[in-house]
């Protein structure tokens, strides 16, 4: 079966006509969908298949007791998503599956491949909430706790509270190795088709309340005015500019207002701030200096702000020896970094784990346009199945 023949089958699924993005969030009907899909990709290629409690399915061949390599990735997307970021990833293992058989090969150790539950965070605001839950990096009553943007907890959307650390299911991994499109243009500027990972920068989303005082937008005077929005807008452009000064990434592209009336002044106004950077320490002194822009302009709007952390992920540096063994088994394929948070980035601090990327012409994620050819999708499966041999053998 070719990339695109098992590409399209999933295509359709949680698909908005409207933006041309997807919208698959965790526990919801598309993403059900997907996994009742994977479920059944599984029994055709007659694979052992395993469910953690906390929402992650496993797929084993050849299960054994046997630590066995393990490979996949996530199906939830952001709002309006790309196609390819997590999706890419399981569909690739499938397809790489196939292709060892096709070879003749036979797996001296199992080969599994895993779908992660709400990587993104979308739904409950956790990044990588599964792989957190499998890792015991999330208490379970913690993460059965969070509340999605209807006030729906994780646990009533699962139906059970998740069964949290998973230790006999983590000692059956050796090795994870995922898949995933490149979210930036490091392989298109070196012309290579694949490539792997050599870090994952730190970063985290903290929710940023303003509140003020509710008023009539056309009786209230200028000067009497204790308006939220006016702290939060100064903090959007506090938050670009000291992003800018340290060489990290800081983004605001969530809001909720209260009441969100438009003639009233707002009582409040809840913005989300994802900041990154390469080092950790800038990360922090990052996020200390916007809340600290912000209490400032708050003092002068007659306003109060507060900082909560609600997913905070630390740097990610793959196992060294891991990545140049892979990377020498793909002809030498470029080793670059990303800003991007992954399942691998948390499995990294319990198994040995790598990431193979796969070129995105124009590096654009987190949106419809997100792109990666046929060709090049191919080419992630010819080595992932290369990988998987090698490391399975
Ligand atoms: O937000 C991220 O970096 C990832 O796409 N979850
Ligand atoms: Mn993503
Ligand atoms: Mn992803």
């Amino acid at each position: 079966m070719t990339f695109r023949e098992l590409w399209d089958q999933i295509a359709p699924i949680g698909l908005s006509a409207a933006t041309g993005g997807y919208l698959r969030y965790a526990w919801t009907e598309p993403e059900l969908a997907l996994r009742d899909w994977f479920r059944s990709q599984c029994r055709e290629r007659e694979l052992t298949m395993e469910e953690d409690g906390n929402g992650n399915l496993f797929a084993w061949w050849n299960p054994s007791d046997e630590p066995g390599v393990l490979t996949g990735s996530h199906f939830d997307s952001v709002p309006h998503g790309g196609a390819y970021d997590g999706p890419l990833g399981i569909v690739s293992a499938l397809l790489a599956v196939d292709a060892l058989r096709d070879r003749g090969f036979r797996p001296a150790r199992p080969i599994g491949i895993a779908a992660f539950a709400e990587e993104e965070g979308s739904r409950f605001g956790l990044a990588c909430l599964g792989s957190r839950l499998l890792c015991g990096a999330v208490e379970a009553e913690t993460a059965a706790a969070l509340r999605d943007r209807d006030g729906v907890t994780l646990g009533s959307a699962m139906g059970v509270v998740p069964a949290g650390a998973r230790k006999e299911v983590l000692t059956r991994i050796g090795s994870y190795v995922e898949l995933h499109v490149e979210q930036g243009r490091g392989l298109a500027e070196s012309g290579r088709p694949v490539g792997v990972a050599s870090a994952i920068w730190p970063h985290g989303r903290w929710r940023l309340d303003f509140t003020g005082e509710a008023n009539h937008a056309g009786t209230t005077l200028m000067a009497d005015r204790h308006d939220p929005m006016l702290t939060f807008a100064y903090t959007v452009l506090a938050a670009n500019k000291e992003a800018r000064l340290r060489g990290a990434h800081a983004t605001i592209g969530r809001i909720a207002v209260e009441p969100n009336a438009t003639n009233a002044i707002p009582a409040r106004v809840s913005a989300w701030l994802d900041a990154r950077a390469a080092a950790a320490s800038v990360v922090e002194d990052l996020v200390a200096a916007v809340h600290g822009r912000a209490v400032e302009r708050s003092h002068r709007d007659g306003t109060q702000v507060s900082l909560t952390p609600e997913s905070v992920s630390a740097e990610t540096t793959f196992d060294g020896e891991l990545r140049d063994r892979i990377a020498r088994l793909l002809d030498d394929a470029p080793i670059l970094p990303t800003g991007a948070g992954h399942d691998a980035g948390v499995l990294s601090a319990h198994v040995p784990t790598a990431m193979l990327f796969v070129r995105n012409p124009t590096g654009v994620s987190h949106s419809p346009a997100e792109y990666a050819s046929d060709a090049d999708c191919e080419a992630g499966v010819t080595a992932l199945a290369d990988v998987l041999a090698e490391l399975a053998s």
